[in-house]
């Protein structure tokens, strides 16, 4: 018999879920089966999918989409032959059937050249081309399609049924077409991945091996893992083996940044500049209140998400003593006027690039003659591993010299209990008790980017004209570090710049983003009277 929505209506409290509908919809809908109403009669469907006008769903090239290509055709060159997928990941689950806003795996945006949140449950793959077809022949070594969720309008069920994907609940998607006209690229329906990836899979010469980003969708990496299983691949840690080097090629291949890149990279640092403005303005007003680290944290996160897609990572306002804290990111505490509050944040604009920026303010906007004299080594510290930054040298080379400094500071002020020369050896690293973190690491749409690389291929290797990297020493002792004269305890102290190298050497990318002290000063000056004029 079929319902209309009035019998509905009337028996709510009664309506038990019909099976058919239920086994249509996605889990995240069934668990939340035992507090909707929803009607299921095909009254009600045919109603549901009738009356509807035209929809603006436009959507635009985007602009990364032209450097797409010469990332793929390099992936495709060190991988011919192969199979490569690359998944988007699905939601994460952030309690019962609400999920984290969704962000794409950084691999999966580096090679569809897509952002934002496109696009869950998607994966790309490089087909490998024939060796005797006309794509070999012109040089080409694969092919690449997108597999998507076709758009659920108002002309399918899935429209009012899926909350993960229908219109009327996450509101109009790119589906097949879209995608293909924001990246350029062949795009196919999701349900015949499984098929399409299959094709031609076996061990023996001449026939397809596969190499999936295992870590970002389980049930993609499961169906890759049950296609070699079914056709002549048994040996599980061989594979994952190739997969892990597959992986690690796509980390190291983001190293080298491309001039979209680098554009997306200066837009994250304007806005994160634009964030830090915020905050100062704020400050004055939030001292002395409880939690203003939060009032400073919620300042910045607004202003990321006006002009961009999120912060890079959670921020980091950590007054006073919970400054030496290197992950501080509770943010609960009181500012209060005469202290040094560290803030570590970053803009992730929309392309998903993401700034990474230390600053180190006097909260009552003059540094004190020992605040003014610690920050300034950290200072001296971070401008020595700048110039060690040359084109051909290394990551521990910015590390030695950025050590050195701290070191020899260390020992001045007697808190080293050895030599600087014995702390500075491998078998000393005293200093290391004030400085426990990395001082550099690669940036770009993931903060710690390009983390699978392995040890030769980031610490140990060259700095090379394209790499955008932090450089970020600190100093950091704790309220109950009995080894420091007490003046120094629960103070921390950490610069942080995002640097672009050059033929020419390394561009300090957040130069606009004052540190030097006098500099400090007058901008938190110019804040204060910003804040009070808007008063
Ligand atoms: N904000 C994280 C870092 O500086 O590495
Ligand atoms: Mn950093
Ligand atoms: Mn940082």
């Amino acid at each position: 018999m079929e319902e209309s929505m009035t019998d509905n209506q009337k028996s709510e409290g009664q309506l038990h879920p019909d099976e058919t509908t239920l086994a249509a919809e996605s889990t995240q809908t069934q668990r939340s089966h035992n507090r909707t109403l929803r009607p299921t009669g095909s009254t009600f469907e045919r109603f549901m999918l009738s009356g509807w006008g035209e929809e603006d769903n436009e959507v635009e090239p985007l602009e990364s989409s032209r450097f797409v290509p010469d990332r793929l055709k390099a992936l495709g060159a060190k991988f011919p032959g192969q199979r490569l997928i690359i998944p988007a990941g699905q939601a994460k689950v952030r309690n019962d059937d609400c999920d984290y806003a969704f962000r794409p795996d950084s691999a999966f945006a580096y090679y569809t050249g897509l952002g934002q949140d496109y696009e869950a449950g998607a994966v790309l793959v490089l087909n490998p081309v024939d060796p005797d077809s006309p794509e070999a022949k012109e040089g080409q070594t694969h092919t690449a399609t997108l597999y998507t969720h076709p758009r659920s309008d108002q002309t399918t069920q899935e429209y009012y049924r899926s909350a993960s994907y229908g219109e009327y609940w996450v509101g109009a998607r790119p589906g097949l077409k879209g995608l293909a006209v924001m990246t350029g690229l062949h795009t196919a329906d999701i349900a015949d991945f499984d098929d399409a990836v299959a094709k031609n899979v076996g061990p023996e010469q001449g026939a397809v091996q596969l190499r999936v980003v295992r870590n970002v969708d389980p049930q993609i990496t499961e169906s890759v893992d049950l296609i070699r299983h079914d056709n002549g691949f048994s040996d599980d840690g061989k594979t994952q083996a190739d997969d892990d080097a597959f992986y690690q090629a796509t980390s190291v291949q983001r190293m080298l940044k491309d001039s979209y890149e680098v554009g997306e990279m200066r837009k994250a640092i304007a806005a994160t500049k634009d964030g830090f403005f915020r905050m100062l303005t704020a400050l004055p007003a939030a001292i002395g209140r409880p939690r203003s680290e939060r009032i400073l944290e919620g300042q910045f996160n607004a202003n990321a998400r006006e002009q961009g897609n999120n912060e890079g990572y959670d921020t980091i306002v950590a007054s006073g003593a919970h400054a030496p804290t290197l992950h501080w990111m509770r943010n609960t505490g009181t500012i209060e006027s005469g202290e040094l509050l560290l803030i570590d944040a970053g803009v992730e604009v929309d392309s998903l690039y993401t700034a990474d920026i230390t600053r180190t303010f006097p909260t009552n906007g003059h540094f004190s003659d020992l605040q003014r004299q610690m920050y300034q080594v950290v200072l001296d510290a971070q401008q020595a591993g700048f110039e060690a930054a040359k084109p051909g040298a290394t990551y521990s080379d910015i590390h030695k010299a950025c050590m050195r400094v701290l070191a020899e500071a260390l020992y001045q002020w007697g808190i080293l209990p050895v030599s600087v020369e014995e702390s500075l050896s491998p078998q000393g690293q005293q200093h290391r008790r004030w400085h426990a973190c990395g001082v550099a690491h690669h940036l770009g749409l993931d903060v710690h980017d390009c983390s699978q690389a392995r040890y030769e291929e980031y610490q140990g290797a060259a700095l090379t004209p394209g790499m955008i990297f932090t450089i970020e020493p600190g100093l950091y002792f704790k309220e109950n570090d009995m080894l420091v004269p007490p003046e120094f305890r629960g103070v921390g102290i950490r610069i942080e710049d995002d640097v672009l190298m050059t033929e020419k050497g390394p561009e300090w990318l957040s130069i606009g983003i004052p540190k030097q002290v006098d500099d400090v000063e007058k901008w938190m000056a110019d804040c204060a009277a910003q804040a009070n004029r808007a008063a």
